[in-house]
């Protein structure tokens, strides 16, 4: 059987497309030829790649390369300069601003850096997009709040401040405010920043269980290579703007790819190395 591994380069799009729908899953988002300039800068360069449902989608690639950028157009918080962003069947990039509200309601996100108000309880931090976004009283609130600590593992820390609690709770305090209004599509942007390796794997596997027991369709965004492949269904490769490689972990992995293996061992990556790597590569 053909591998349904992607190696970018305009031919290659097409299989791109079409990985997740190969093993038959549903396709939560696709992303298709996004492009995104700032000024004179193109930032994201015809990214494509979908999201199955009900899995894990990782989005690396080195600093500065455009993950935030990208996980900001699934937010609705910029917009493409050309490209679709299709989620559930329906392009979001045509859609006007009501249409849009109906969709956003189904994402909850998770900031890089995390972003608690320290101003507020932890309580007051996870309660926050109910009481800015619904008509919710202040009991179903409260009780929702607790559910939801629970389900992170901060029961009984609703009380605290940011500050008096350590730097994994913090992120767990971020996660269950990501999923206080029950979304469907939970966004994380650097979920373990700051953490040491012990408390990002923590983080992580939090992360899985709380997406398989909810059932959300997740993209992920994360700095923590290779140890965040433990639990990604899917892997975006994101290089100099493009999709560089997308496929399952074991894909990308065997893929063979000089420069996905010069990032994955923290090296500088060399334009000639990448030259080399792409002809070597073209299929
Ligand atoms: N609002 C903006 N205006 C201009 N340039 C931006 C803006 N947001 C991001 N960029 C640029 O886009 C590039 C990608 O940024 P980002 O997506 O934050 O990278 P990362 O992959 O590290 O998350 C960077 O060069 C950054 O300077
Ligand atoms: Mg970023």
């Amino acid at each position: 059987m053909a591998s349904k591994i992607s190696i970018a380069g305009e031919e290659n799009f097409a299989r791109i497309m079409t990985s997740p729908a190969q093993d038959g899953s549903a396709v939560a988002i696709e992303i298709r030829d996004l492009t995104r300039r700032f000024g004179a800068q193109i930032v994201l360069d015809h990214v494509s790649f979908a999201c199955p449902h009900g899995k894990i989608t990782t989005v690396v690639g080195p600093s500065g390369c455009g993950k935030t950028v990208l996980l900001k157009h699934l937010n609705f918080l910029l917009r493409p300069n050309c490209g679709a962003i299709i989620v559930d069947g329906e392009d979001v990039t045509q859609m006007g601003s009501s249409e849009l509200n109906r969709v956003r309601d189904k994402f909850g996100m998770l900031f890089q850096a995390g972003a608690l108000f320290d101003s507020m309880t932890v309580a007051e931090n996870v309660a926050f997009p109910l009481v800015e976004k619904t008509n919710l009283s202040r009991q179903e609130i409260a009780q929702r709040v607790q559910e939801k600590l629970a389900a992170v593992g901060l029961e009984g820390a609703g009380n605290k401040f940011p500050s008096e609690i350590s730097g994994g709770m913090q992120k767990r305090a971020a996660l269950a405010r990501a999923l206080i209004r029950e979304p469907e599509i939970l966004l994380l942007d650097e979920p373990t920043t700051g953490l040491d390796p012990t408390r990002a794997g923590a983080i992580h596997h939090l992360i899985r269980r709380t997406q398989q027991r909810f059932g959300l369709s997740a993209v992920l965004v994360s700095h923590d290579v290779p140890q965040v492949f433990e639990i990604s269904d899917r892997v975006a490769f994101l290089y100099k703007g493009r999709t560089r490689l997308f496929g399952t972990v074991q894909e990308i992995l065997s893929a063979n790819d000089p420069v996905f293996k010069s990032f994955l061992a923290g090296e500088e990556i060399d334009e000639e190395g990448l030259q080399a790597g792409s002809n070597a590569l073209a299929m």
